[in-house]
């Protein structure tokens, strides 16, 4: 059982939000995707950020690890997915959303080969030593061209333990620049999270492009 197992189990997932991410709403149509793109949501837990990915005309293909989350995220659209099972990947899919739910690393471009893709609590979910695991699966789930929306957290690492883990500006450099066009389109003062103890929080919004 993984931590996120526990988490879900325990319904400690104070990370899930009751309205779309007011980030995702303000940038999405900053990185240009096209109207019709389909859109990858890695660690996407039962995000409402991929019903308003929907309703902006997209299709959408979530990961998620915990079967409970995948199960919750349908059950709270009072639909009921047709389920699919492919090795350790099981397939849900309702009318233009999908979640693959297993391991994002398990997951082949047979399986979803995207145009754009959104992280929002993704990457800064794992730990620096899995984020370059990551990128390589974000370029080969991808298409050339692909465009995708990041939003990180920073935050002096000493001051709490992940997850969430920092992600400074520097690292997101480093991990994606050799293969993605990387382009800064927000940065926010977290003053209202500093309840956490952090001395400073710093969210980042990013346009990636996949070369
Ligand atoms: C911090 S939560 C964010 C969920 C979602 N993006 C959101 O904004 O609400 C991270 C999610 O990633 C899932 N996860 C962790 N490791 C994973 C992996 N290797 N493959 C797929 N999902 C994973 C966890 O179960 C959890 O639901």
């Amino acid at each position: 059982m993984t931590i996120w197992h526990e988490r879900w189990s325990a319904n400690q997932i104070g990370f899930h939000r009751a309205v779309p991410h007011d980030l995702l709403t303000k940038h999405w149509a900053a990185i240009g995707s096209a109207p019709d793109a389909h859109v990858l949501v890695p660690l996407c837990g039962k995000s409402l950020d991929m019903h308003w990915l929907v309703e902006q005309g997209h299709s959408v293909t979530g990961v998620e690890l915990v079967r409970e989350a995948a199960q919750a995220f349908f059950q709270e659209m009072d639909v009921k997915p047709i389920l699919e099972t492919d090795g350790a990947i099981s397939r849900y899919a309702f009318s233009k959303n999908v979640i693959l739910q297993g391991d994002l690393f398990a997951v082949s471009p047979s399986m979803v080969s995207c145009d754009a893709w959104y992280d929002r609590a993704a990457l800064v979910a794992l730990p620096s030593s899995m984020r370059p695991e990551y990128v390589d699966q974000i370029h080969s789930l991808c298409t050339q061209g692909a465009v995708g929306l990041m939003i990180t957290f920073a935050y002096p690492q000493e001051q709490m333990q992940g997850p969430p883990f920092s992600l400074p500006d520097d690292e997101v450099l480093s991990l994606f620049e050799s293969r993605f066009d990387v382009e800064l389109l927000d940065k926010i003062d977290l003053e209202d999270e500093k309840q956490r103890g952090l001395s400073t929080l710093t969210s980042s919004v990013y346009k990636l492009t996949r070369r």
